[in-house]
């Protein structure tokens, strides 16, 4: 296949979050958050890391800026600390955590580098936790609060604003199973109340931010691994639509149609949510962008979920290479809705990296891993669908959650004992897609 080439203004980026990169944890006057809580807490985290320190991004963050502005990085991707601004997630603003992000923010902007702000990924406020959190039906005011806040103080400098990162993970993670923070392991009725929840919540801060100016762009962020049939038989068929239709698209139906999908309102059953008049127009409102996050794809059949796909690669977290699957969702969507433009927010693979020789990380399979996916996207965009830009997770190496450290994403190496970061050879070819603006696949 030839070299692909890119649109004029594609925003090459990387990503990462506040929680799995600042560290400074309880410095400054931040509050504590739940995954400060979550990951203090023995056994929920492998070899009981924390993200006490993570990257240290909070205090390195001029040297994390040079090596992005080294990899010629059009964007960065970052999320807020709620806790850090407002320690008990209402009221009273702790002015040394806004002032970190405003000088992030200039940082990024004398770099030429344009700042993706995520307002929620993930690291909520202990405090409301122990009002219900996100089962609690004031937290989406809350949150809109906290939205006006950072809009107020760095909208007159950053345009995108995405709300929540994959509340699906939130909901299902955090209130079902209790893997991720808080660890709630709920029953189906709470589960569903906290999705209605964060629709509501995102509703109420895309109103925040445009109550701010309405020329900012406001979007979510949404996870949306493909949902492929385990073959062409048609009750397979039928299983792998029933899992998108009632579970993948849970968020994205609602965001974009105002209404639940009918397959999620039958699978919900009795514990379907209480939904308040006016709350699905609010949850619909039209919005500037989406972001999609995807790694992997899943695959089902009649019998259930396929774990293992025979003659499909790994990455080393256990995610299944298939990156034609993320074009066919990619238009799908595009067939299926009247979308925004979207921002491809995450997309990348974790490798168990080895310093190499002359202190080089040769993450080989990290770089086709991202040769695949990049050009999967070109070519989704020359199917029509209207992609504007692309993340990497991530920047570096950092904080994995239940994982801790053990799986490293980034196109930076840290070590975690020094702090000393590397570019790998992904970010080396990854520096090169930026600025040929192509991928050759
Ligand atoms: C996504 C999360 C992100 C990161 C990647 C690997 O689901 O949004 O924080 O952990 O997975």
């Amino acid at each position: 296949m030839d070299t692909l080439h890119f649109p004029s203004n594609f925003v090459w980026g990387a990503a990462t979050a506040s929680y799995q990169v600042e560290g400074a944890w309880n410095e400054d006057g931040k509050g504590e958050s739940i995954w400060d809580r979550y990951s203090h807490t023995p056994g929920k985290i492998t070899n009981a890391d924390t993200g006490d320190v993570a990257c240290d991004h909070y205090h390195r963050y001029p040297e994390d800026i040079a090596l992005m502005r080294q990899l010629g990085l059009k964007a960065y991707r970052f999320s807020i600390s709620w806790p850090r601004v407002l320690p008990c997630g209402f009221g009273r603003i702790n002015p040394a955590g806004l002032d970190f992000y405003d000088r992030l923010v200039d940082g990024l902007l004398a770099a030429n580098i344009e700042p993706f702000i995520t307002l929620h990924h993930w690291d909520f406020p202990q405090v409301l936790q122990e009002k219900g959190g996100w089962i609690n039906r004031d937290n989406p005011y809350y949150f809109a609060d906290f939205t006006a806040v950072m809009v107020k103080r760095l909208g007159d400098r950053v345009c995108r604003w995405a709300t929540l990162n994959e509340p699906r993970d939130i909901a299902l993670s955090g209130y079902g199973s209790g893997d991720h923070a808080p660890g709630v392991a709920g029953d189906w009725k709470s589960v569903y109340q906290v999705i209605h929840n964060l629709l509501v919540a995102h509703g109420l801060a895309v109103q925040a931010i445009r109550a701010v100016n309405p020329a900012l762009e406001a979007g979510i962020v949404l996870d949306l691994w493909g949902v492929d049939p385990a073959s062409d038989d048609p009750v397979d068929v039928a299983a792998a639509d029933h899992v998108w239709k009632s579970e993948r698209t849970m968020f994205l139906h609602p965001v974009l149609t105002g209404y639940y999908h009918p397959a999620m309102i039958d699978g919900s059953g009795s514990f379907f949510p209480d939904v308040r008049p006016g709350d699905m127009a609010l949850i619909s409102q039209k919005l500037d962008f989406l972001g999609i996050n995807s790694y992997s794809r899943t695959v089902v059949g009649a019998q259930g979920f396929i774990n293992k796909v025979p003659g499909s690669d790994y990455t080393d977290i256990g995610w299944e290479i298939c990156a034609p699957s993320f074009r066919r969702t990619l238009k799908r969507i595009t067939n299926e809705y009247n979308l925004p433009p979207i921002y491809i927010t995450e997309n990348g693979a974790a490798y168990n990296d080895v310093l190499g020789p002359q202190g080089r990380i040769l993450d080989e399979r990290r770089i086709d891993y991202l040769r695949q996916h990049i050009t999967q996207i070109n070519l989704a965009i020359q199917d029509g669908v209207d992609i504007r830009g692309f993340f990497v997770w991530s920047l570096m190496d950092n904080f994995e959650w239940g994982h801790g450290f053990t799986k490293r994403f980034g196109i930076i190496w840290v070590d975690f004992e020094t702090q000393k970061r590397i570019i790998k050879d992904s970010g080396e070819w990854y520096r090169t897609v930026i600025a040929s603006n192509s991928v050759a696949p």
